[in-house]
């Protein structure tokens, strides 16, 4: 049984998703929408999208984080929902991150560096080398 504790330690959990035919219209909607509802939560992250797959990260108290991931199991605009990663991160490094977004107008390789160049320089690097691997995909 998880005590009252254990559902108010932050995390970050990385999940990778199959898109169901969104435009980048599409993918702007969500990010906005999410902005507004994650700073109510005290949710931060952010979304890389390259055309056919989302990559996202999310950070928080655990019990947003999983209320969070029930809702995007039953988003019927992506499916396919892998979480690769949960981890207890030493602190936040994405308050300054409501969703920050990561869209496919860019090749993968300016994709790539803006990812490489903005992420923070705290977040855990195994996380950060699968985010980047995911960027050189289109
Ligand atoms: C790829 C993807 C990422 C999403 N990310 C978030 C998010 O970070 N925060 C959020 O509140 N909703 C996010 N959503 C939307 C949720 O799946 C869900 O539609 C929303 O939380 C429901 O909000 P509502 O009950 O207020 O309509 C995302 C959806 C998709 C497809």
């Amino acid at each position: 049984m998880k005590t009252a504790d254990e559902g108010l330690t932050m995390r970050q959990y990385l999940y990778i998703s199959t898109a169901r035919n969104l435009s980048l219209r599409d993918v702007e909607k969500i990010v906005a929408q999410s902005e507004r509802k994650n700073a109510e939560r005290g949710i931060g992250g952010f979304l890389v999208f390259n055309g056919a797959n989302f990559l996202q990260v999310i950070e928080g108290q655990r019990d947003a984080l999983d209320r969070l991931m029930a809702d995007l199991a039953d988003d019927p605009r992506h499916n396919g929902i892998v979480r690769l990663a949960d981890i207890a991160p030493p602190q936040a490094v994405f308050t300054g991150w409501r969703m920050r977004s990561f869209a496919a107008e860019d090749s993968p390789s300016i994709r790539r560096f803006a990812l490489g160049t903005e992420l923070p320089a705290a977040l855990d690097p195994a996380l950060r080398e699968m985010v980047l691997n995911f960027a050189k995909l289109n």
